[in-house]
């Protein structure tokens, strides 16, 4: 079964409109949609905005359904000239660069008890995303993907987040998807379509782009649905 979790409803809408939806359950207050696609069992759940409730959601959806992978699907704000809207981040590895304990002496971003800063992403998985955005003719980078629980419209916290993480998008729940999944050795990967440069034009790029930037995730899902071995 392939997991999938967005934090709006708008960028699961279109995911879903390509999958046969059997059965809703409800769990921690978040809806879960079980079906298939192109013949693949699926379960499908919009998380919520932030990292805590894309954990809550993650791990209840591991407890619940055991997905043999998950994947984290919505949109981001870019970091580099070489993603611009409807682009699309591919995640190798995922940061939190809003974690900070360096004041005790660690790395900036270090998630204490596991003890890393980096979560890595499913090799398998990162390769086949990569096949399809390329034979979808889609512009496509992958690299690292970094969490906050904030939208990022600032300069110098941009700068920041490429300094110290090297980041090529920003979002607000992949890297707690990640560390869940991490803690529960369940394969993952994050999908982000570019609806803003996360600067001081993002309150108006991100409501006109978004939709945009879901319809092209929800076709490199199709895609990858198709693709992907499971088992
Ligand atoms: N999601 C989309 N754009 C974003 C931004 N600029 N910061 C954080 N999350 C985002």
């Amino acid at each position: 079964m392939i997991g999938i979790i967005c934090a709006m409803r708008v960028e699961l809408d279109r995911i879903r409109e390509n999958m046969e939806i059997r059965e809703e359950q409800e769990c921690s207050g978040i809806h879960f949609y079980l079906g298939t696609m192109h013949g693949k069992e699926l379960v499908t759940a919009v998380c919520g905005i932030g990292k805590v409730f894309a954990g809550i959601c993650a791990q209840t959806m591991i407890l619940m359904y055991h997905p043999d992978m998950i994947l984290n699907v919505g949109v981001a704000g870019t970091l580099t000239d070489k993603l611009d809207i409807a682009d699309i981040a591919v995640a190798d590895k995922l940061v939190q660069h809003d974690m900070d304990t360096s004041p005790l002496g660690d790395p900036k971003g270090l998630i204490s008890g596991i003890n890393i800063v980096e979560i890595p992403c499913d090799e398998r998985i990162v390769k086949t995303i990569a096949e399809c955005v390329h034979e979808l003719h889609m512009n496509a980078l992958v690299g690292t993907i970094a969490s906050g629980d904030q939208f990022v419209v600032d300069p110098s916290r941009k700068e920041f987040i490429v300094r110290e993480f090297s980041g090529i998008a920003c979002e607000m729940e992949g890297a707690a998807i990640g560390q869940v999944c991490y803690v529960n050795q369940t394969p993952f990967c994050v999908i982000r379509a570019i609806s803003d440069s996360a600067n001081e034009q993002s309150h108006m790029d991100y409501p006109e782009f978004v939709k945009l930037a879901a319809a092209n995730t929800a076709n490199v899902i199709d895609l990858f649905v198709q693709r992907i071995r499971i088992g």
